[in-house]
């Protein structure tokens, strides 16, 4: 099973609760630096299955896989950040990226920080084609099915 974390930053935690559950795991990030901070983290880390996660440069825009490469994606508190740090339909050619190599049938699961950041992901996920299902509670999570 092979999981993507798309715009990891330096927060291991997501992927090593991925591989520990069995997955191998790539996570994304388009700031080198921050790569290299996210590599010692996962030197640093107590758990045996770090080398099931395999971090890499690159932009979520462009996503350097073939279709259909996942069983799941996450994406935590990052979809913001690339319209942020770049342009604000930025977010749809990363929701098409990510769309195109999530297997048939697979999940992907962004986590957001505010309100308005759960109605703009829901709709902007659909309309690159994917079924979403927002889940209750205190933190905003979509769960966006291909
Ligand atoms: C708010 S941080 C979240 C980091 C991490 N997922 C977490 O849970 O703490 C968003 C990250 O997305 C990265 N990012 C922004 N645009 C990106 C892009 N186009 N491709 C890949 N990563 C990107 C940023 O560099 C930043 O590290």
């Amino acid at each position: 099973m092979f999981a993507l974390d798309i715009g990891c930053g330096e927060n291991i935690e997501p992927a090593v609760r991925l591989a520990v559950k069995g997955y191998s795991v790539v996570a994304v990030e388009n700031n080198p630096y921050v790569v290299k901070e996210y590599k010692d983290r996962l030197i640093e880390s107590e758990s045996e299955k770090v080398s099931s996660v395999i971090p890499i440069i690159a932009d979520a825009r462009f996503l350097p896989f073939k279709e259909a490469s996942f069983d799941l994606i996450i994406a935590y508190y990052a979809f913001d950040w690339i319209s942020i740090l770049g342009e604000p339909e930025d977010i749809e050619r990363a929701a098409c990226e990510v769309k195109n190599v999530l297997k048939r049938g697979c999940k992907l699961i962004v986590h957001e920080y505010w309100e308005q950041g759960k109605a703009s992901r829901r709709d902007v996920l659909k309309s690159v084609g994917f079924t979403v299902e927002v889940k209750p509670g205190d933190e905003i999570i979509l769960i966006a099915k291909k």
